[in-house]
């Protein structure tokens, strides 16, 4: 006997394009698509081709037009400024199309990209979906990314309006942005015509004249738009993840399949039915603030909470359960380390017990692998089942999870549960075969990939191409390692490249070396993950210096790590390298970063049979146990 999720699954791979239609239906459609799925170019897929629609009509006005103009769309809760700020959909659909005028006014048209590089407020929000009105495809940058790495985002979209803020507001410091944005502007080739900058009262700063405009001023004088139809295989947006180079990748969304995708989780994912309250404790600069902050829970007509906070210290480990309790949350949704964060503070729940949470059902946990004793943990004080969900920037939606609007599975601690609809998951070895059940390997999705995912990126079919398709033809591979077992329950284990993920964030190892590798005396460096109790990962650099070098190491190292804050900022949380005398490779040159994470975890490890000198891996282990790794792990 098959269960309801078994059928649905069978049905969405049996039969796509009639399982989408169905979906699409829930939505408004200017003109309906002439085909489902535009199979006719592969590898590249298109959804919904022939179809013309709006994201922001579907994510506001139709609300506002059918019943919900009065129920709260978006809170603003914000431990950091004291302030909690509601909008109703119609108040959302306001703001939304004024600032829609602000942008039109600047002279922003349907395909012209707009950058926003904004804190936790609601007006990222806003510029977003006011973006989606006109047609216009935003690309957020998140505030914790230094000038540099903006700059490159800048001179890859080419954005005619770049829309900022004064400050961002973190605990303990106000972090100015106007100096981040007008170092950017500075650094980057390409020049938008103009900045809209928000002042906060945290922090106000010096416009640019000619170029900057407040926000306010430029609000109030501006015309509201309306939607604009866009067809549904034009991007929503494009957003930059880290890829295996500091070259990040600007990951394309469509609207049609993206709608259709996002609207469909909600009540079959996460379980949430219209008017509730739903929370993604993340930022708008990640996929999961796009999807789950912004367009999801709008689109599918919840109240959805924008947090400007930590999990711990804004002010307290209590903070989520507040929220919680405060605004009805009935899904949350965050990364394991914010969990983390709080067990280390609370060990025994106390500050739960201070709030009445018997409104949340259930807690999703996403962006890293979930660790077994974080979700039982969270059971146990919670009281709810606790979903571990896998996706990525690329997917946008869940390729495994457990859809608990359709179907509770039983959990599988470390796995996040079953392929999603359109999911059709395979592990495939070195040769590209298939391998047997429990046998780890690529995770790898046969194609096409449902709606809502990446149709391609930002002006490189080639680096799509390449990046994702090539290695396993027929198939899209996610980059990340793992197996399947006999029940076909997924496991995600560890990236096959050179992405590392601390507290969340996806960070690029290759981007970091890049920045080493710029400093005078650093002949050679290499940057591994290595694991870390709160963070899942942190980074860890290794340097090898130049003949003659004579400088104290430590002076050499508070460079690097100023360097790598700098430029890449500090989300990066790179904060510990070594100076070694060389680095272990095999004898074609390939440095041996696996080795020297296990060695570094206190893993069991082996020296590979390719490498050049073995010795090294002795001395690798010394320098590590001087700043606190490699504290037991033997040689196999
Ligand atoms: N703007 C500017 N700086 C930022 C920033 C932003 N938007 N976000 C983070 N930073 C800074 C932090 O202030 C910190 O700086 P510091 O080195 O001076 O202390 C640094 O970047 C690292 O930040 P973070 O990784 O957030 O670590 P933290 O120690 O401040 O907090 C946690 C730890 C666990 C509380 C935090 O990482 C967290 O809430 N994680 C959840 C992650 C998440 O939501 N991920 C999204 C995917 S679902
Ligand atoms: P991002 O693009 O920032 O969402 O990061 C995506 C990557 O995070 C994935 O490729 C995985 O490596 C990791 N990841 C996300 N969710 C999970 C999960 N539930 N379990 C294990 N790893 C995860």
């Amino acid at each position: 006997m098959t269960g309801r999720y078994d059928q649905i699954h069978a049905r969405s791979l049996g039969d796509p394009e009639g399982f989408w239609a169905e979906a699409a239906a829930a939505l408004d459609w200017e003109k309906r698509w002439d085909k489902v799925l535009d199979a006719s170019k592969p590898p590249f897929y298109r959804w919904f081709a022939g179809a013309r629609c709006n994201t922001a009509w579907n994510a506001l006005d139709r609300h506002v037009e059918n019943g919900r103009a009065d129920q709260p769309a978006l809170v603003y809760d914000s431990p950091m400024t004291g302030l909690t700020r509601r909008y109703t959909y119609r108040a959302l659909r306001d703001a939304v199309a004024k600032f829609a005028g602000v942008l039109a006014g600047l002279g922003v048209t349907k395909g012209d990209r707009v950058i926003v590089y904004m804190p936790m407020v609601p007006e990222a929000a806003i510029a977003m979906l006011a973006c989606a009105r006109i047609g216009a495809v935003h690309s957020v940058v998140f505030g914790g990314f230094a000038a540099n790495e903006l700059a490159v985002r800048i001179d890859d979209a080419t954005p005619k309006v770049i829309v900022s803020a004064s400050c961002g507001l973190e605990p303990g410091r106000v972090v100015p942005y106007k100096p981040l944005l007008d170092g950017a502007v500075a650094i980057a080739r390409h020049k938008p015509a103009a900045c809209v900058i928000l002042q906060r009262p945290q922090l106000r700063c010096e416009l640019v004249k000619g170029r900057d405009h407040d926000w306010d001023e430029a609000f109030a004088k501006a015309a509201p738009q309306d939607c604009v139809p866009v067809a549904a295989t034009d991007p929503l947006y494009i957003l930059y993840t880290s890829g295996t180079t500091g070259q990040p990748k600007g990951i394309v969304r469509d609207n049609g399949g993206h709608m259709v995708a996002l609207h469909w989780s909600m009540k079959n994912i996460y379980g949430v039915d219209p008017g509730e309250a739903y929370w993604a404790a993340s930022d708008v600069g990640w996929v999961v603030g796009h999807s789950y902050i912004v367009y999801a829970p709008l689109l599918h007509g919840n109240t959805t909470i924008l947090f400007e906070g930590k999990p711990v210290g804004t002010p307290d480990a209590g903070t989520f359960w507040r929220v919680i309790a405060n605004h009805k949350v009935r899904a949350m949704f965050t990364a394991p380390t914010a969990f983390r964060a709080i067990k280390q503070q609370d060990p025994n729940g106390e500050f739960i017990k201070k709030h009445d949470i018997s409104c949340l059902r259930t807690l999703f946990l996403a962006g890293e692998r979930a660790d077994p004793d974080t979700i039982k943990w969270a059971e146990a004080h919670l009281r709810v089942p606790v979903i571990d969900h896998w996706w990525q920037t690329e997917t946008g939606w869940s390729i495994c999870a457990n859809p608990v609007g359709i179907e509770r599975l039983p959990v599988k601690y470390g796995s996040p549960t079953k392929p999603m609809p359109g999911w059709k998951m395979e592990v495939l070895d070195d040769d590209k075969k298939p391998v047997k059940p429990g046998q780890i390997g690529a995770l790898c999705a046969k194609l096409p990939l449902p709606p809502g995912t990446l149709p391609t990126l930002w002006k490189a079919d080639d680096r799509y191409r390449k990046a994702y398709l090539e290695d396993f033809p027929g198939y899209y591979k996610t980059g990340d390692a793992g197996y399947i077992d006999e029940d076909g329950y997924v496991y995600v284990m560890t990236r096959t490249d050179d992405v590392i993920n601390v507290a969340g964030h996806r960070l690029s190892t290759g981007g970091m070396e890049e920045v080493l590798a710029d400093h005078k005396d650093v002949a050679e460096c290499a940057v591994i993950g290595v694991a870390d109790a709160m963070k899942g990962q942190l980074p860890l650099g290794f340097l090898v210096l130049k003949a003659g070098v004579t400088r104290p190491h430590a002076e050499i190292v508070k460079e690097v790590v100023a360097m790598v804050r700098d430029r890449i900022g500090p989300v990066a949380a790179f904060k510990t390298a070594v100076v070694v005398k060389r680095l272990p490779k095999t004898r074609s040159g390939k440095i041996l970063r696996g080795t020297m994470q296990k060695i570094a975890d206190s893993e069991a490890w082996k020296a590979p049979a390719t490498i050049d000198d073995p010795a090294i891996l002795g001395e690798i282990g010394e320098a590590l146990k001087g700043v606190g790794y490699a504290k037991g792990g033997k040689a196999g």
